[in-house]
């Protein structure tokens, strides 16, 4: 039997068997700007407020990378409003770079997505009281 990697999988992250955090990963997925024979798309990377800055996210991204170079995928991509400075500063510190922009509306107004988008590439030294499994529904 054929093994089929679904198009869209979750991590969760937990600390001592308490949620605090997730990621949604999209294959399939592009934007024009991102590059790459065969990208995925980071839908979601999100900590509970509780836990921003004690390495929740490093570890999911880890783990997201990991699943990247598992099923040969060469780019890593996302979407991050042009504002929120956090998030971007934290992808970039992890070496994505900004590759197009995204507008979408939100009511009247106008919004701009940045698109930024990694290479493959290795990180090391995460938070290893964070345990990030695979989740075949979120
Ligand atoms: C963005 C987010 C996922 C980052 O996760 P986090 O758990 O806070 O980050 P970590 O603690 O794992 O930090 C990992 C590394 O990035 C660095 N980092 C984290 N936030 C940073 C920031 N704003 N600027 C620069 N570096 C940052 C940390 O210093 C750390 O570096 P180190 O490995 O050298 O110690 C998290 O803050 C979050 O959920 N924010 C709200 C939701 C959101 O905006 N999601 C992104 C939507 S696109």
């Amino acid at each position: 039997m054929k093994y089929v990697v679904p198009r869209v999988s979750y991590f969760v992250a937990e600390i001592e068997d308490t949620l605090v955090g997730y990621a949604k990963l999209k294959r399939k997925s592009r934007q024009k700007g991102v590059t790459g024979d065969n990208p995925i798309e980071l839908c979601r990377l999100y900590n509970f407020q509780e836990f921003i800055g004690k390495g929740v996210g490093k570890a999911l991204l880890l783990k997201c990378l990991e699943f990247a170079g598992k099923n040969r995928h060469d780019t890593i991509w996302l979407g991050v409003w042009e504002d929120n400075t956090s998030a971007i500063n934290f992808y970039r510190k992890f070496g994505f770079e900004k590759c197009g922009e995204h507008v979408f509306r939100l009511g009247e107004n106008p919004q701009t997505n940045w698109l930024t988008q990694l290479m493959q590439r290795s990180v090391d030294n995460f938070n290893e009281d964070v345990i990030v499994t695979q989740k075949r529904y979120l």
